[in-house]
């Protein structure tokens, strides 16, 4: 790998600072295009610079500021949790850690299929939410009704779209049927769905359980992939 500035090409006297990957022996053409397009993320640079986890925290952070939903003394469930963006993002927002000592202290559960390294505040487990009744592990560790349940769920790629897209819906519509379950009247679902098509039942579903419910593409999300978010507030009960 080479990085290297490619030089001065705008004219305006500002560096072109865009990093090339070369491709290299045993590496794939596409793994070097990832690596390629993670050294030039703003939101990669961004999230080390802010001590987050992953780029991913800049989505729920965009997400929240249109819609509001992590405040203090919110209880949150995050399906999907791993390395752990949305978590940090909700500790601070919800005031976890009690740093507002005013304001409600909120509760954080975070679920993932991998291990996490632990994060102050939240309690963290490691589950496949699809296996069976994994619902109930989490209802069990929750110990009551969530206030918000957000799941930035995704199966790894299996390279073909409308597979990828079909496991993006079930993940997603496992989360809407646990929230329905255990969100607290007014409580907020948010999940991460793929363009394609299946999105319309969930969609239908989610409408007649909450008051508004808006399809968002934060800006932080990717403008080549066709993830988006739904945002469902007001769960009528
Ligand atoms: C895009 S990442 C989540 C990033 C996270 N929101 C953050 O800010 O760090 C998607 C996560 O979904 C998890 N996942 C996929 N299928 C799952 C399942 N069946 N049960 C639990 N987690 C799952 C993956 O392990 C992965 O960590």
């Amino acid at each position: 790998m080479a990085k290297k500035p490619t030089g001065n090409t705008s004219g305006r006297g500002q560096r072109d600072l865009t990093v090339k990957v070369k491709s290299a022996r045993g590496r794939k053409m596409s793994s070097t295009l990832w690596l390629q397009r993670q050294l030039n993320d703003p939101y990669v640079k961004r999230a080390k610079a802010d001590g987050y986890r992953g780029r991913a925290a800049y989505k729920i952070l965009e997400l929240d500021d249109k819609y509001r939903f992590l405040v203090p003394g919110a209880r949150i469930v995050d399906l999907g949790a791993a390395p752990g963006g949305w978590c940090q993002v909700a500790v601070k927002r919800c005031n976890v850690l009690g740093q507002k000592t005013s304001k409600a202290q909120g509760t954080i559960l975070g679920v993932d299929l991998q291990e996490m390294e632990p994060i102050a505040g939240c309690e963290l487990h490691q589950l496949d939410f699809m296996e069976d009744d994994a619902d109930l592990k989490v209802k069990e560790w929750l110990g009551g009704k969530a206030d918000v349940v957000m799941s930035d769920m995704a199966a790894s790629a299996s390279g073909h779209k409308q597979t990828d897209h079909l496991r993006i819906i079930a993940l997603c519509e496992a989360a809407a049927y646990f929230a329905f379950d255990v969100l607290e009247e007014g409580g907020t679902f948010v999940a991460k769905v793929l363009a394609g098509g299946a999105e319309g039942d969930l969609q239908k579903l989610l409408k007649t359980k909450f008051t508004k419910v808006a399809n968002v593409k934060p800006p932080a999300s990717r403008s080549d992939s066709s993830e988006k978010f739904v945002v469902a507030t007001g769960f009528k009960g």
